[in-house]
């Protein structure tokens, strides 16, 4: 097996003595994919990302980032950073910011203007480059934040957050970036509280509830056990004897959905697979049943994360400060 970029065997971070954050994380990030970690409010994500960049003191910490142990400073010079509401000086203008981070991270004057300068120009900023700080929105703010994480030319990015505050345009485009630098050869970690954002951008992804790790791989098993096809037919379905045996045979389930004049019945049939299904559609179109749909559906990433969060909730009560309306990541901010 290569090396990963991230490996961790034990995490764990105690604030003030009481406030258990993180409470014994395992995780592996390979090189060169986007990994989500995701969590509600309050799980422990942002202190992890603290504790791999060196910015929090881990109570107890065992594992690599770049083959070097957690802290090791020659592999931190390769990590780009964009921490969680990231705070600029408002009177630095954004040209200004990355020059700073470029000079932080010792590039020859030269070098980082031409950066600065390719930078600007990926997160859609060459236009405000001469504007302070101070009269950027919050979007603007986040692309600087995400411009300035790549001065450094990282091989590993942390992005924590990097769309709030952004609007559905920008979010789409800060995608699209994520990919780019996965696709220039960069491992990123996301850590994100919106499922539909991470479903779409990340292979892999750790769910994290009150400090733990609580599911861990690629979406597509995560989700595998969920599989399904669903076939939806107009009206109430024909009386018919082969179908019934069909949808037996599957083990499928018939439901009927809604009331006239929508009325609709669903067949859920437990499998990816799509051959068995046409002999159903078969059938049941020769009993002159109107098919309305036929889709293959797996469980979202929303379905994943709830479904985590309840267990938990029940496993856990209590621990972590968290109250169990925040756990469903619809509650308020801190
Ligand atoms: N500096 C700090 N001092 C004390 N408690 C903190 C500090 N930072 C975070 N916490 C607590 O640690 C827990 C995890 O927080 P955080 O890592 O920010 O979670 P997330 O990023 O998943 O929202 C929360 O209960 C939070 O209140
Ligand atoms: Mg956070």
């Amino acid at each position: 097996m290569t090396s990963a970029a991230i490996d961790l065997s034990n995490v764990e971070k105690t604030y003030r003595g009481r406030i258990r954050a993180l409470r014994g994380v395992q995780m592996r990030v390979e090189k060169g994919e986007v990994f989500g970690l995701l969590g509600p409010n309050g799980a422990g994500k942002s202190t992890l990302v603290k504790i791999l960049t060196s910015v929090v003191h881990p109570t107890r910490c065992t594992g690599t980032l770049l083959d070097a142990p957690i802290g090791d400073k020659k592999a931190l010079a390769r990590v780009g950073y964009l921490p969680e509401n990231p705070r600029f000086p408002d009177y630095l203008t954004g040209g200004q910011v990355l020059d700073l981070f470029g000079a932080l991270a010792k590039i020859p004057r030269a070098e980082r203007r031409r950066r600065a300068d390719d930078l600007l120009a990926t997160v859609g900023m060459t236009k405000w480059a001469r504007t302070k700080i101070g009269r950027y929105s919050k979007g603007m703010r986040q692309r600087i934040g995400l411009a300035q994480a790549l001065m450094n030319d990282p091989e590993i990015v942390f992005l924590d957050e990097p769309t709030d505050g952004v609007d559905p345009v920008g979010r789409r485009e800060i995608r699209e970036m994520l990919v780019r630098m996965r696709d220039d050869g960069r491992t990123v970690m996301l850590n994100s509280h919106l499922l539909s954002e991470a479903e779409t951008v990340c292979g892999r992804v750790a769910i994290m509830v009150k400090g733990k790790v609580v599911r861990h791989g690629a979406l597509d098993d995560l989700t595998r056990h969920s599989r399904r096809y669903e076939i939806e037919a107009a009206g109430p379905l024909p009386s018919g004897d082969h179908w019934r045996s069909l949808v037996h045979g599957l083990g499928a389930e018939v439901r009927s959905l809604g009331g006239a004049p929508r009325e609709a019945s669903l067949v859920v049939a437990p499998t990816d697979e799509p051959e068995p299904i046409q002999a159903l559609l078969d059938a049941l179109r020769a009993a002159r049943a109107v098919v309305r749909s036929v889709r293959p559906v797996r469980a979202s990433l929303e379905d994943l994360f709830l479904e985590a969060v309840q267990s938990m909730g029940e496993e856990g009560a209590g621990v972590g400060g968290q109250k169990g309306r925040d756990a469903a990541g619809k509650g308020a901010e801190r």
